[in-house]
């Protein structure tokens, strides 16, 4: 078991299809939607998609919490080249769990 994970974690540093956040191209002018983006890989997608300029709607289902990721968004960004604006981050309402609020994140979209 640990010899089948340590040569998957191996395999994965070495594979020659590694992307990095600066292999992104400008994305200027693109519109992203990112849901769980309040934290963890949604989180880290939204500073890197807006460290390249797309406006990102923030589908989080508590806009404090959106609220707090956008900003904590400008400590991150420094690390990036292109530092995004908090302008392009906004906040878009989405509960997963409830249909309803589902189609109504998606109308308001
Ligand atoms: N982290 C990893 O290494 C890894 C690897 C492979 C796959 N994944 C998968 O990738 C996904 C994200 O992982 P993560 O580590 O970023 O998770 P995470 O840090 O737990 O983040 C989950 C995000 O999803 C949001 N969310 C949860 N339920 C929701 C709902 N009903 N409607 C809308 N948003 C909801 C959370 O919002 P709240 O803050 O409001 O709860 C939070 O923003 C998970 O499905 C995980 O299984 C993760």
């Amino acid at each position: 078991m640990g010899m089948l994970v340590t040569t998957r974690l191996l395999k994965t540093y070495f594979t020659p299809n590694r992307y990095f956040h600066d292999q992104i191209s400008d994305l200027t002018g693109k519109v992203a939607i990112v849901t769980g983006a309040n934290t963890g890989l949604g989180y880290a997608t939204t500073v890197a998609l807006a460290a390249h300029e797309a406006r990102v709607f923030l589908a989080c289902r508590s806009k404090q919490r959106a609220d707090d990721a956008i900003e904590r968004a400008p400590e991150i960004k420094a690390k990036y080249p292109n530092a995004p604006k908090n302008s392009a981050l906004e906040f878009l309402e989405l509960d997963l769990n409830d249909m309803n609020k589902t189609f109504q994140a998606a109308k308001s979209f």
